[in-house]
């Protein structure tokens, strides 16, 4: 089996799910701080790269213009960004928690901004209200990263008519409690009900690249 410095990529997911459940939000950026080559390297292995493809698709899908302003939500070393920029989009922005994640990202010349800060519950003082055409964020919606109790600060980042774009792996939603489709699609049903958002809409797509498994892309339209 292929590895990341000695570990197999079985063993860097059960030490990372371990990691995530602890739900701890400093242990999760020092992980990301003291191992952003190692991210990069299992992302290679693994074929992230084609989820990540997949999610710059689905934020086309959703507005074209090449000059919306993008938010990527975690951005980490930037495989999103990647994508998006082959795509054509000149305006994206980075976030992450993690300083050595977005080096790595800055190294290779890939956002227009890159801000070090963490999405809470609370408001970012950092960002206005509707300051971004679409917030999208790949691989992030995580225990100890992002849970959708979240999407509320999300949705006052994002523009009126604007798109939140962000995709969950299968194994997510099978493995972390609070993450599973239901619990997740009842949340996005909520902040419809509530008014935040006029629809949500979801399709499957390839993630992994290596092993084929899939995630859910879901592509929200803030109210
Ligand atoms: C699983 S990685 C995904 C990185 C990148 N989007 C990709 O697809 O390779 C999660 C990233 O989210 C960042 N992160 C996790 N929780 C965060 C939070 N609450 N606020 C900001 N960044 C966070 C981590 O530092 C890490 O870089």
């Amino acid at each position: 089996m292929e590895s990341v410095k000695g570990i197999s990529s079985e063993k860097e997911f059960a030490i990372r799910k371990g990691l995530y459940l602890a739900g701890l939000e400093g242990v999760v950026c020092d992980y990301y701080n003291n191992h952003a080559q190692d991210y990069e390297e299992y992302s290679t292995i693994t074929g992230r790269t084609v989820g990540a493809l997949e999610l710059a698709k689905a934020v086309a899908r959703t507005n074209p213009d090449k000059d919306a302003t993008i938010l990527d939500v975690c951005a980490g070393t930037g495989l999103a960004g990647e994508q998006l920029k082959k795509l054509g989009y000149t305006k994206v922005d980075a976030l992450d928690f993690s300083q050595a994640m977005l080096d790595l990202a800055k190294s290779k010349n890939i956002y227009r901004n890159y801000i070090c800060d963490s999405v809470q519950l609370h408001k970012n003082n950092q960002i206005d209200d509707g300051a971004y055409n679409i917030l999208c964020m790949n691989g992030g919606m995580l225990p100890g990263h992002i849970t959708p109790d979240m999407l509320p600060e999300f949705t006052r980042i994002t523009k009126h008519g604007g798109s939140i774009v962000f995709n969950i792996t299968e194994a997510s939603l099978k493995c972390y409690p609070g993450f599973s489709e239901e619990v997740v699609e009842n949340a996005l049903n909520s902040f419809v009900a509530d008014g935040s958002w006029t629809s949500w809409t979801k399709v499957t797509a390839n993630y992994f690249g290596k092993t084929g498994e899939q995630c859910i892309i879901y592509t929200a339209i803030v109210s």
